[in-house]
């Protein structure tokens, strides 16, 4: 590990003071708690300061400053991450970007949008919907999260088996590089074949290479009609088995999520007024959403998948029969995470496979947990493969949880995905707590071109160090 960083002195403090001002700028350790982790597992690390620029000219100044001095910066959206990629680990400057957070514009002609990466997600898609257009990527934080968080982990949700996941959506980025400069990384076009994809390198490259201050985002029509169902299974083997079929009958939900029973109970306890019938002997559901503008072919596509289920033992099928009730239960899928981690401190591994081999995935899953003596509740993107498996810290000791053994097993389900044709992170990056597994999905040569790149981005290795790579 690199840990040959200066520390931030007084001189250092007061210019950055002088680039963001005295409002934007903060060393009291009660505010740099408030920034010292994000969702991932009980992980904490203070930066030495807290700075939160307005504008791209502030940042240029920041980072070049940082750079001829060599302290590290770590930038932070809202701090909804799930591999720990916004945790200052060498301390250093934590900069949020909180406050560029504006939507620049909404180009109705050509269906894109220019934003800051202060946007709330949600806010993006809801402005958009407003001129009757649609911007898919939907993570389960989408009313918190940040459009810039979801650039640096190319960020999926239930709707990417549809429609894809941020990188389909970026046309071009404006980014502040390790010395300070600022560039375009492409141009505002839908078809671009001039040069090497620096856009499509920046995004998942979760804040390593450049410091990203605005997106041009393509956009598509908003889909006007929807149908929701949910599915009881007996067995949640079945219930993986069942994925793959509503793909062979040619049919492309919208969304198409997996949850286990565990999973739904801790949601239902933890959100007020949603009551669902789950049966004691079911162990798993499968969320269904159509969508598109022609309610009859929706209807009939809904109508094939409840023939297909039946031969996977499903229960009776439930069909939302109102926007509250789809709201409902889209908001309890959303919070399971939520749901999870408020009964234990949990690992959550973001393991994906092709979609075919998820039922062998869940198998192996539960195999190894017996093996290791741990517990865990998984739910996901049953369409994409992408299953969240979260780990239960429950009874076990501290000394456990951060133990070779618990490693030890982790390593054996992501060796499984790779087996499986998949790899360790479908959606959440490799941030700081999946970089010891980059071993198994990428050879010593692979490791060492990514290092390459990384090198002629940010040679001094001040841009979010310590995550993807292990030093
Ligand atoms: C989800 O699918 O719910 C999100 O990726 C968040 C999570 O897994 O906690
Ligand atoms: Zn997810």
């Amino acid at each position: 590990m690199k840990n040959e960083f200066s520390t931030v002195d007084e001189q250092d403090l007061a210019y950055f003071k002088s680039v963001v001002t005295q409002m934007n700028f903060f060393t009291e350790a009660v505010i740099l708690a408030e920034y010292d982790h994000d969702y991932t597992e009980d992980l904490h690390f203070k930066p030495n300061v807290v700075l939160i620029p307005e504008t791209v000219d502030q940042i240029s100044r920041i980072v070049k400053h940082c750079n001829s001095r060599n302290i590290p910066i770590t930038v932070r959206g809202a701090g909804t991450g799930l591999s720990g990629g916004a945790l200052p680990v060498y301390g250093g400057v934590l900069m949020s970007m909180e406050k560029l957070n504006r939507i620049i514009d909404i180009d109705l002609d050509n269906a894109q949008a220019t934003i800051e990466p202060g946007v709330i997600t949600q806010v993006f898609q809801e402005a958009v919907a407003a001129k009757g257009l649609f911007y898919p990527p939907d993570p389960a934080s989408k009313g918190s999260c940040f459009i810039g968080g979801n650039l640096a982990e190319n960020s999926g949700g239930p709707k990417a088996v549809k429609y894809g996941v941020t990188k389909d959506y970026v046309l071009n980025l404006e980014v502040v590089l390790a010395d300070g400069s600022v560039i375009w990384t492409g141009a505002n076009v839908i078809k671009n074949a001039t040069g090497l994809n620096v856009t499509q390198l920046m995004v998942g490259s979760e804040g390593t290479l450049g410091i990203i201050t605005k997106a041009v985002f393509r956009l598509l029509p908003l889909p006007q009609r929807d149908i929701l169902m949910l599915v009881p299974f007996k067995k949640a083997e079945e219930a993986c088995k069942a994925v793959s079929t509503i793909f062979q009958a040619g049919i492309i939900p919208s969304g198409l999520e997996f949850m286990e029973r565990d999973a739904l109970l801790f949601a239902e306890k933890y959100i007020d007024g949603i009551e669902i019938d789950i049966d004691e002997t079911d162990e798993a559901h499968l969320l269904i959403e159509l969508d598109g503008n022609d309610e009859g072919i929706l209807i009939k596509e809904a109508e094939m998948i409840h023939d297909l289920l039946c031969r996977y033992d499903c229960g009776e099928i439930l069909f939302a029969d109102s926007q509250a009730q789809k709201d409902k239960l889209w908001k309890l899928r959303r919070s399971l995470g939520e749901a999870v981690k408020v009964n234990s401190i949990y690992k959550e591994e973001d393991t994906v496979v092709k979609r075919a081999e998820l039922p062998r995935l869940l198998l192996g899953v539960k195999e190894i947990g017996t093996r290791y003596g741990f517990k865990s509740v998984c739910y996901g993107h049953a369409g994409d493969g992408n299953l969240h498996v979260n780990i239960l810290k429950g009874e076990m000791s501290d000394a456990e949880w951060v133990g070779e053994k618990l490693k030890k097993g982790i390593r054996e389900i992501f060796e499984l995905c790779k087996k499986l044709g998949g790899t360790i992170s479908g959606e959440h990056g490799i941030g700081l707590v999946q970089k010891e597994y980059m071993d198994i999905v990428f050879s010593q040569r692979e490791m060492e071109l990514q290092k390459a790149i990384k090198q002629a981005f940010d040679p001094n290795r001040i841009l979010n160090p310590g995550k993807i790579w292990k030093d």
